[in-house]
């Protein structure tokens, strides 16, 4: 299916909101209970249904797997009511699917749309990230730079010294020499357990959250997600896919990815403009999470457009039984 339909993305921008809310308030119930799958399948249920209400001829490019994996929203899947204009989506039902059965800091439901072709279709494969707010000068920090030179061409254009920078890593064994060495320069580290879009998009708003720069290896979709979001908050992201086998390689070829050593920057992640909206489902320093009182549900969603560079920050109550 194609469509000759202009992309609006200002029309569209609120009922991108309305989708990353309902599948927060899908998950509501499921906050802190243990589950993780229960979770994540309500937040795909409720965002699949609410994107299906849309007037978007829309193709999931960055979605919950292969086709053969996952039976919603997998890439590939056409979503919408097909009368818009074609469009592809990003998305992430719930990210953090253990933050949020743990009751933990920063789960988010997100969703990213864009023109057709807007977005690196990326494989489920690993990504090695590394992030930086706005303000500096494009590529002060690489990913082919030793950590220790990132840190401290960070510091000296931030004008302070290295132990005031601090840094989100996912705690994962495969940090261990990373995290050594962002030690060794005496900058500190914030660890995370999960959650590497919310761990990116801090870097955008280091004066409200504490991090300036975000490194590491997690998901490639989610890689771009994050692209997304910083083209919207501004700030820079590097990217290189990280293959651990032939079917991981194969994967990437599937996607049409011939390169398979390249360093995408945000701008080859996210080559035209996109919106953007998460949703917070546990509570965290970027936004805060669901609130539940008697009768009622609160969200607050963060609704970007990269073309203004818009923000928004809007909070949602609905009455529930
Ligand atoms: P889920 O929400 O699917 O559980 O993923 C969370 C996450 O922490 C991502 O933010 C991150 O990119 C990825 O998992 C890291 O993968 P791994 O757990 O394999 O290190």
């Amino acid at each position: 299916m194609t469509s000759t339909v202009e992309f609006h993305d200002r029309m569209l921008s609120l009922g991108l909101a309305r989708v990353a809310e309902q599948a927060a308030l899908a998950s509501a119930s499921l906050v802190g209970r243990g589950d993780e799958k229960a979770a994540d399948q309500a937040a795909v249920n409720a965002m699949r249904e609410q994107l299906n209400l849309l007037d978007i001829n829309g193709v999931v490019v960055i979605g919950e797997g292969e086709r053969d994996e996952a039976p919603m929203l997998y890439i590939g899947e056409e979503v919408g009511t097909g009368k818009g204009p074609g469009v592809d989506i990003a998305l992430d039902p719930l990210e953090g699917t253990t933050l949020t059965a743990k009751d933990m800091p920063n789960a988010l439901t997100v969703i990213a749309m864009g023109p057709r072709g807007s977005m690196l279709h990326a494989p489920d494969v690993y990504m090695e990230k590394l992030a930086i707010g706005p303000g500096y000068p494009q590529g002060l920090v690489t990913l082919d730079m030793p950590v220790a030179t990132r840190i401290s061409a960070l510091a000296t254009e931030k004008g302070c010294a290295p132990k005031d920078i601090t840094v989100c890593i996912l705690e994962r064994p495969r940090h261990e020499d990373m995290i050594a060495e962002v030690r060794s320069t005496g900058a500190s580290i914030r660890l995370i357990t999960d959650g590497d879009v919310a761990g990116v998009m801090h870097c955008a708003e280091s004066a409200t959250t504490g991090i300036d720069m975000y490194m590491g290896t997690g998901g490639a979709p989610e890689g771009v997600l994050a692209a997304a979001a910083l083209k919207c908050m501004g700030g820079q992201i590097e990217g290189r896919l990280l293959f651990r086998n032939d079917d991981e390689k194969g994967r990437a070829e599937k996607a049409g990815i011939t390169d398979l050593n390249r360093v995408y920057s945000r701008d080859e992640m996210v080559t035209e403009d996109v919106i953007f909206a998460a949703t917070g489902v546990t509570s965290g320093t970027l936004l805060p999470g669901i609130r539940r009182e008697p009768g009622w549900l609160t969200t607050t969603t963060l609704l970007m457009r990269s073309k203004t560079g818009s923000v928004r920050r809007m909070e949602y109550r609905t009455p529930v039984e």
